[in-house]
């Protein structure tokens, strides 16, 4: 198994481009099953959750090809099996999102559960819930989730907790279904919006999306289109987070600067100035960043996706902080490892106390989860000597050619086969 071996120590300077993002790409890559018709994506991002997705499309029968530039061509004309298997759904808990449009345009799916993963028991209630009302006849047999509905009938759905792909995965069912489903406490994530505007492309009627109250009008069908995915606001933040621990100076291209205000906000507390033009985000930091207390929840609030990050920066900012994370029951497996490396770190229930140190050592530490990863990486950079951080599959779900980004940026970032 790889590993990333990083000499801490260095300030980032200089300028990257920002990639498509993992939590649009997925759930549009599953929209092209609504259509016969092909759907054109670019600005897919070249990593692993999206090429275990392609595997999921393919062994269902989609018609796949990258063209010469990158982008993508998907075409669902005839599909030859109906289900996401358990040996792909368990490496990827996104593979629920084929279940709505199989449903919607097939009549029929099967679809494992997810089962739970490292950072929560991560259940798919909602999505069952939000299929049944709309007419879907589902039973769980053998751990695989069997749906059937002839046609699936608008309905007005109440989430109960605000769910990202339980929306995602509504939304696209609804889109095909008869008459109109109106989603309450919907999740407003900006990859909803982003998955909306490519439904729309291909001739949904979608209004609301981004606002906690969507609603679809079903169509009959949904025809091909061309469309670009909107860049990663958490691989955004994750290189800012970066560039203000190590108190240096960075632009990064091809961003969206609407998208991260909570972030922002809490990276300015700490010190760091930011200015934002279109598409460019410059963040420079000219000294050591002050504690910033944390509490996540569903957009627009601060992103339970950036929590690890912002823990790494408390490590060795000045001060004490506290972290609060509600959305998931246990993302603070990175806790352990950064105390590693000489945090102060005391965990009480779903609260972290950090006290800033002035400085973190290197060590061997282990990725645990997406996101705990890449906080790793952020803690190493700052880390005194070197640190090896072992099972980086993990960060090769999310994060696009990170060593080859880190040292553009001027980090010494290694990755060991
Ligand atoms: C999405 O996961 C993201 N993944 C996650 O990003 C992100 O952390 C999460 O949203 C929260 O923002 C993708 O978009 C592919 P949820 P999702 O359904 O949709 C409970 C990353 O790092 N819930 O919004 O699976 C659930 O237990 C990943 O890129 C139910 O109870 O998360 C959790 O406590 C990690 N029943 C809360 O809602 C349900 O049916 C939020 O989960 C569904 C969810």
């Amino acid at each position: 198994m790889d590993k990333l071996a990083i000499q801490g120590g260095t300030r980032l300077e200089g300028e990257i481009c920002i990639s498509g993002a993992k939590n649009a790409a997925l759930p549009i890559l599953c929209a092209a099953l609504l259509t016969e018709e092909t759907l054109h994506l670019d600005n897919l991002p070249k990593l692993r959750d999206i090429s275990t997705s392609l595997t999921l499309l393919g062994h269902i029968g989609m018609q796949i090809s990258l063209d010469e530039t990158g982008g993508i061509d998907l075409q669902a004309a005839r599909l030859d099996r109906l289900e996401a298997p358990y040996s792909l759904v368990k490496t990827m808990r996104a593979s629920i999102l084929v279940l709505g449009p199989l449903l919607a345009r097939y009549g029929e799916a099967r679809v494992s559960l997810p089962g739970g993963c490292a950072i929560g028991s991560r259940p798919v209630d909602l999505h069952i819930k939000g299929l049944k009302a709309m007419g879907a006849e589902i039973s769980i047999e053998h751990g695989y989730i069997h749906a059937k509905a002839a046609r699936l009938q608008g309905a007005r759905i109440f989430m109960d907790s605000v769910t990202v792909t339980g929306t995602e995965n509504l939304m696209m069912a609804a889109s095909l279904a008869q008459g109109t489903t109106t989603l309450e406490n919907a999740a407003r994530e900006p990859e909803i919006v982003d998955l909306a505007n490519c439904l729309i492309a291909m001739g949904a009627d979608i209004s609301g999306a981004g606002t906690d109250t969507v609603r679809i009008r079903g169509v009959g069908r949904l025809h091909g289109a061309r469309f670009s995915i909107m860049p990663d606001r958490i691989e955004t933040g994750t290189y800012l987070v970066a560039a203000a621990m190590t108190q240096g100076k960075i632009k990064l291209r091809q961003t969206r600067t609407d998208t991260l205000d909570a972030v922002i906000e809490k990276l300015r507390e700490a010190g760091a100035k930011i200015s934002c033009d279109q598409d460019t985000i410059t963040l420079s930091m000219d000294r050591r960043p002050s504690a910033v207390n944390i509490k996540t929840a569903p957009y627009p609030a601060f992103p339970t996706d950036m929590q690890a990050q912002f823990m790494a920066m408390n490590c060795i900012a000045e001060g004490v902080s506290s972290i609060t994370e509600t959305i998931f029951e246990n993302r603070f497996m990175h806790v352990q490892e950064m105390q590693r490396l000489g945090a102060n770190i005391e965990i009480e229930g779903n609260t972290a106390l950090v006290r800033g140190v002035d400085k973190l050592e290197g060590a061997m530490v282990m990725a645990t989860d997406l996101r705990a990863s890449a906080s790793l990486v952020l803690a190493a950079l700052v880390a005194e000597g070197e640190t090896v951080i072992e099972r980086i599959y993990h960060i090769d779900r999310g994060y696009e050619r990170i060593e080859e980004k880190f040292n553009q940026l001027g980090a010494h970032v290694k990755r060991v086969h």
